[in-house]
């Protein structure tokens, strides 16, 4: 279970302290879908819903690609892959032996990416999973298009026998490709909108791919999420929402969520499109940024210190590293560090953090940490569902809809007019 310290933040806050009141309010509407968007709550139930229903079929789709290919191309942006490749980069950031090689296409328009792709897959066996809930997404349906050929060009009539859909249950231009064509499909639930999603098809099949145990993701996961149903101020998703928008409400509205695993990197970005999305509405909105320490200190350090205070600083911690790495001793100690000989890189790195948040709380930034015991299977589905309940209990609390997403219409109405596409305008 996550633990949430907010020692750090605690000189930030007035008397009377995080609003627990209005969390228990949120946390109510929440469960009795009676809030904003009650119709894309479902995330809540999803890991049961998918141990009963499709997990099996998940995971003998990933043991069929596991045993045949030796790359996976997943397509999808957005919600559509940034959980899954922020479990895969934090959990199995280097493909075993018999792994297949994971790459992610279509997050983007870039010709050289796709150009480099290409190339680096060379001749490789390979599988497509392509995910779009919608299914109309301009970036992973170009995508596709192009993958598509090329498994045509590679498997000839068995090309279809390689490409696995992540969509809608009934609609969509790929739902009807995937019947046309006799693809393999998982289902993006429909009370489930992308950014949601990581616990579904969308995250699970690319993650299996990779050699990620996701039966211990579901089961740690429902077990998590009735962890986080508690109604009290113990309950870590209320002291991180409440603790976050009362520091709003006294102008902290940029907040950093750094780890000191490199690996962590992506379920930052997971993290920005959750907390971005969910509550940048209306006119409010806390600006999520991520940062990777202890890299970030000697490029962002200075800002963070001594930049203008409207920052307030996550932290996730992870309580056990999965390695030993005593420092080693130098009988010449001629660049004078033997004063580490005895402690672990990890210890110096925890030294490091606790360094840290004293600094910068003397600097007037708030500081808040989340406790993950470690990085494995369990820790993964622990963050995922403390961040989603969070979520949307500070959404709530905000007076946004956390569910919704439609400042993202704006852009592509615009690109769809320039490029032409028949019917915009
Ligand atoms: O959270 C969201 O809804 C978005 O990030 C979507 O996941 C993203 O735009 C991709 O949409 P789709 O899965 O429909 O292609």
């Amino acid at each position: 279970m996550i633990k949430v310290d907010l020692s750090g933040a605690k000189p930030f806050f007035t008397t009377a302290g995080p609003d627990f009141a209005h969390a228990r309010l949120a946390h109510e509407t929440l469960s009795g879908g009676t809030g904003l968007g009650a119709d894309f709550t479902g995330w809540g139930s999803l890991p049961q819903r998918i141990k009963e229903k499709e997990l099996d079929r998940i995971v003998a789709a990933a043991e069929k690609i596991r045993g045949r290919s030796e790359a996976l191309v997943v397509i999808g942006i957005g919600g559509s892959y940034l959980g899954a490749r922020g479990a895969i980069e934090l959990l199995h950031p280097h493909p075993g032996k018999g792994d297949p090689k994971i790459f992610f296409v279509g997050n983007g328009l870039s010709a050289d990416a796709l150009s480099d792709t290409i190339a680096q897959l060379g001749d490789m066996e390979f599988d497509v999973n392509v995910i779009s809930k919608s299914g109309t997404t301009l970036e992973p349906a170009a995508a596709f298009r192009i993958f598509r050929e090329l498994l045509h060009r590679k498997y000839g009539a068995h090309a279809d026998e390689h490409i696995f859909a992540t969509t809608d249950a009934a609609r969509g231009v790929l739902k009807s490709l995937a019947v046309a064509n006799g693809w393999e499909s998982f289902v993006v639930p429909d009370d489930v909108g992308g950014r949601f999603s990581v616990l579904s098809a969308v995250g699970l099949l690319p993650m299996a791919v990779a050699g990620i145990d996701v039966r211990r993701v579901i089961d740690a996961a429902i077990a998590e999420l009735t962890g986080l149903d508690l109604r009290s101020p113990e309950n870590p998703a209320w002291q991180y929402a409440a603790a976050r928008q009362h520091l709003y409400g006294k102008n902290f509205d940029i907040e950093i969520l750094g780890c000191y695993e490199p690996s962590f990197r992506f379920m930052g970005e997971w993290w920005k499109q959750l907390f971005g999305e969910s509550e940048g509405k209306d006119g409010k909105g806390i600006f999520p940024a991520s940062v990777e320490y202890t890299a970030d200190l000697h490029s962002m350090g200075q800002f963070i210190q001594a930049g203008p205070r409207n920052l307030m600083e996550t932290i996730v911690r992870f309580k056990k590293s999965r390695t030993s790495f005593p420092f080693p001793f130098d009988e010449q100690n001629a660049d004078g560090l033997n004063y580490l000989v005895g402690k672990d890189m990890s210890e110096i790195s925890d030294t490091a953090a606790e360094a840290v948040k004293e600094a910068h709380v003397s600097g007037g930034v708030p500081n808040i940490v989340i406790e993950v015991p470690e990085r494995n299977e369990e820790g993964f589905a622990a963050l995922v569902c403390f961040f989603e309940v969070a979520c949307a209990i500070s959404g709530y609390m905000s007076g946004v809809n956390p569910f919704d997403q439609p400042g993202v219409e704006a852009y592509k109405k615009n690109m769809f007019r320039m490029l032409g596409k028949p019917g915009a305008v």
